[in-house]
């Protein structure tokens, strides 16, 4: 068996309405005053902000809880840099990052930013890395999807230089996160399709990973079959809390599986799709998700069945019927959209490919000459 090592560097807190508990447990974890980083005024709408506001404000005082709304959905380098010299300001010892994906990513940058001399900017334009001063971060998600909660990524833009990056580092990982699923209980169907398959692709791309452990293995069977069950369950009835709840609980495994041995093709080909056509993380993965697998069945025909398998599909004797398996299940899940629906046009597989980055090794296809501009060629077109 491969070896691994296992490291728990987040403290979780897991449950419905857990939230009060956990900080007040953790107090100590957020110093003398916390900022709070959100994306917009729904979960202000939604009551869920003054819920955390009137918890916080019991452990630290009125005075001593500041906010940020000002995250966009995807946050960019300026708006941290704001939120930094807002935490500056105000002496911040910690940052929270409330939301989905975006604001959890925020926080984290913010923290890294806060805590450090040094500009925002080149952390993320020229290399930085985090040190051990980056205040501590507290995750409070409240989507079923990113697993940002657990990893030591933040995903950031730069609009001025057309750039979508990362701040990573050990640093990054938050110190605290307190999952509670009612706070995805009313997300809307196209949303909760998104952020679920989103899961699905962080369980099956670490299961196919090159990296992949008998621990890691274990977690995205896990994932997938919930994925399977539960996210097609949602598809039927968003109320269906068990569901809910299942999914929560995935995402926040997978956060583990992105943290420790991350992710295949789509994910690093998603990036330029998404920075082209402002699509959500999770629409553009499920337009690239059936010409992959079926590539990657190709070196990897095992594991893609047991994939399927996991969610309900027997098994597979070609890449053309993994694809179609595949197919029927983003069909099932209303995700059924190619690169042109998602508004990609004039554009080659070769310009698209010529835009992607990162590490491609983790995908035993990565090696492949010429395979991203393959994927995204065949991703264009019908998607029946
Ligand atoms: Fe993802």
């Amino acid at each position: 068996m491969k070896r691994f090592e296992l490291v728990f560097p987040t403290k979780v807190y897991f449950g419905t309405g857990i939230v009060s508990e956990a900080i007040k447990k953790e107090r100590e974890l957020f110093g003398k005053r916390t900022l709070v980083m959100m994306t917009g005024t729904v979960l202000e709408q939604l009551g869920y902000l003054d819920n955390l506001k009137s918890i916080l404000t019991e452990i630290l005082g009125e005075d001593n809880v500041f906010l940020f709304q000002n995250v966009s959905p995807n946050p960019d380098i300026a708006e941290v840099a704001e939120a930094v010299a807002f935490g500056k300001e105000n002496s911040v010892g910690s940052v929270i990052g409330f939301g989905g994906g975006s604001a959890m990513d925020a926080a984290k940058a913010a923290a890294v930013g806060i805590a450090s001399e040094e500009s925002i900017y080149d952390y993320l334009l020229n290399g930085y890395e985090p040190g051990p001063g980056t205040l501590p971060v507290i995750a409070i998600p409240t989507t079923a999807g990113t697993g940002a909660e657990l990893t030591k990524g933040a995903i950031i833009s730069c609009r001025e230089k057309r750039i979508k990056s990362g701040i990573r580092g050990r640093y990054l990982i938050p110190r605290l996160a307190v999952v509670d699923p009612t706070f995805t209980y009313r997300i809307p169907y196209n949303t909760t399709m998104e952020t679920g398959f989103d899961v699905f692709s962080h369980a099956a791309e670490s299961y196919l990973s090159v990296k992949a452990t008998a621990f890691s293995d274990m977690l995205s069977e896990t994932a997938i079959k919930n994925t399977g069950l539960y996210l097609r369950r949602l598809s039927e009835d968003l109320d269906d809390i068990k569901a809910r709840d299942a999914m929560s609980f995935s995402s926040m495994l997978m956060g583990m599986n992105v943290r420790d041995i991350g992710n295949c093709l789509p994910h690093r080909m998603q990036y330029p799709v998404g920075a082209l056509t402002g699509t959500s993380h999770g629409a553009g993965l499920a337009a690239l998700y059936p010409v992959w697998l079926r590539y990657e069945y190709e070196v990897s025909w095992e594991r893609v069945n047991d994939v399927l398998k996991w969610l309900g599909y027997g098994m597979a004797d070609t890449g053309g019927e993994a694809e179609r398996m595949i197919r029927d299940f983003i069909n099932g899940l209303g995700l059924n959209r190619t690169l042109k629906d998602l508004g990609i046009c004039n554009m080659s597989g070769e310009d698209l490919a010529g835009m992607v980055s990162g590490n491609l090794k983790n995908d035993r296809l990565g090696e492949v000459p010429g395979i991203c501009a393959k994927i995204y060629d065949e991703s264009m077109g019908q998607f029946d």
